[in-house]
């Protein structure tokens, strides 16, 4: 243990003239940002102190900033210095650590910046604005929960997806789902979680959620999700499944065959890629780069045209992540109907041939309906909808993008490639699917959940059937879904979940 203050005040000066000038030495810990707090610490220690951690390599900010990672105080008033954090309106305060001196002296006396422990951190003891109340009401269902896309517990979300991806690729569901669930919980909170204490009443964090947020909290870091991400089977299968068409199974096929680059896979001749994977790989580029919300809007207004000018009376739909009000998106999701019984089944095939005349429709994959009014409802959820649907790839001129196309620097072509789905259902099924296709896939999954445990009813993309009464419910908006299902409405912007 190091018992002795820092450095004992007669050896001040000769210690302050051995670290150097300030600002020239070398950096060894780029991650590390240091700031130290004047208050209680008092200035010339302070500038000693910063002049001694620079000479061994750490960078030591003179303001408290949003880069700052470490803050370092003497205050031993843990109210008082989290008072002044909190009045420092920094957008990063979660993410910083605030430390004990110990935790310095110890760093100083190692050359490094040693592991945080518990007894280090200066814990935030003052009651969250609106945690407490907050706190009691977040509900286990995320379509009780109002979830915009501002997110103010990402290095935990971040953490619990990884963890929860490494289940979903061994096809391992239940730890997935929770892992999947825990992150939509800290999604929905308007505050950011800074202890495990504040957490005590959230529902679906279990022990393991517990654990990798507590060594977040402690380390910055999840060590497991570390290894997990340097594990090459998971590099691997995350590699091949982000390839259009290539799903779990295929990408463990192909890892299980020694294959680890996409070279590998295009040069093995014994692997027939399918159509969908052929173009997945021709367009990878360009469908693994995220499409932004002007693209989406341009190409809303390509879409809009081909389906009016085949129907003048035509309803269309931007739903999905975009409707959701994201920025970005992996790909734009359409919903069109009309108001003609029968005609919304002919009216993708006509789009199809449509966007083939104006020569941008790279790849398509078109779905005949199989909607069976009579067959509902469907009593075991299935993934795909049975509306007729197809997915493409669009060919998107950057002259029809306002503010331009988002590509890679240097990208001189003009054009790029997009994902493009789109689904029509019969009109009186609208509100059912633009409900269903709007997602979040996890507040999709909470409401399914909810009409069947809490309402003893069946919801999916194609109806409403309530089991009690044995009737299916009609609905012509999504607010009248949620009026059945006993639901306060919950606008798309805030189905984030
Ligand atoms: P997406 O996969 O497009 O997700 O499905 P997203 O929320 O728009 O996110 P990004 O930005 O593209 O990544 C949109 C919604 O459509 C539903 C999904 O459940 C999701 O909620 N969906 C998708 C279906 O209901 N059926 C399908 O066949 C596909
Ligand atoms: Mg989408």
């Amino acid at each position: 243990m190091f018992h002795s203050p820092i450095v004992p005040r007669v050896r001040k000066r000769s210690r302050a003239a051995e670290v150097g000038i300030p600002g020239r030495e070398e950096v060894k810990f780029e991650d590390v940002r240091l700031f130290l707090v004047e208050r209680k610490m008092g200035r010339s220690r302070r500038s000693f102190l910063t002049q001694l951690a620079r000479s061994k390599g750490f960078i030591v900010e003179d303001v408290l900033s949003d880069v700052v990672t470490h803050v370092v105080s003497e205050d031993i008033h843990t109210s008082s210095l989290w008072t002044w954090l909190k009045e420092c309106d920094l957008k990063n305060l979660t993410h910083m650590l605030v430390l004990d001196i110990s935790w310095f002296t110890d760093s100083m006396r190692e050359g490094r910046p040693v592991a945080v422990e518990t007894k280090h951190l200066i814990q935030d003891t003052l009651p969250e604005a609106s945690t407490p109340t907050a706190v009691v009401s977040v509900s286990q269902y995320a379509c009780q929960r109002r979830t915009t896309t501002e997110n103010n517990n990402k290095t935990f979300t971040d953490a619990f997806e990884v963890l929860a991806e490494r289940y979903e690729l061994n096809e391992i569901e239940g730890p997935c789902l929770a892992f999947r669930r825990a992150a939509s919980v800290l999604k929905s909170l308007p505050w950011a979680v800074r202890s495990l204490g504040a957490t005590q009443d959230l529902p679906c964090l279990g022990e393991h959620t517990k654990s990798v947020m507590e060594e977040i909290l402690q380390n910055g870091r999840s060590f497991e999700v570390e290894r997990i991400l340097s594990d090459e089977r998971f590099q691997t299968l995350k590699l091949f499944t982000s390839v259009f068409g290539v799903g779990p199974k295929t990408a463990d096929k192909w890892y299980r065959r020694g294959l680890r680059s996409f070279n590998d896979v295009l040069a093995d001749s014994s692997i027939q890629l399918n159509r969908m994977q052929q173009s997945g790989f021709l367009h990878y580029e360009d469908i693994s780069r995220a499409v932004s919300k002007a693209e989406a809007r341009a190409l809303r207004n390509i879409i809009d045209k081909a389906v009016h000018a085949i129907t003048p009376d035509a309803v269309l739909a931007l739903t999905g992540g975009f409707r959701r009000g994201k920025e970005f998106g992996h790909d734009v999701d359409f919903i069109v109907t009309t108001p003609e019984p029968g005609e919304e089944e002919t009216l993708i095939p006509k789009v199809i041939n449509r966007l083939t005349k104006q020569g941008i429709l790279l790849y398509t994959e078109y779905q005949a309906s199989t909607f069976d009014m009579s067959k509902l409802p469907c009593h075991r959820f299935e993934a795909m909808d049975h509306f007729a649907k197809c997915f493409l790839i669009l060919r998107l001129e950057g002259s029809q993008v306002e503010g331009g196309l988002h590509i890679a620097e240097g990208d001189s072509r003009g054009w790029r490639a997009v994902r493009v789905d789109l689904v029509a259902p019969p009109m009186d099924r609208y509100a059912f699917a633009l409900l269903g296709w709007t997602g979040s896939r996890q507040f999709e999954r909470d409401l399914r959940r909810y009409a069947r445990m809490e309402r003893q009813m069946l919801l999916d993309n194609h109806a409403l059937y309530d089991k009690t009464k044995k009737e299916l419910l009609a609905a012509t908006t999504e607010k009248d879904i949620f009026a059945h299902l006993g639901l306060e409405y919950i606008e798309p912007w805030q189905r984030n979940a």
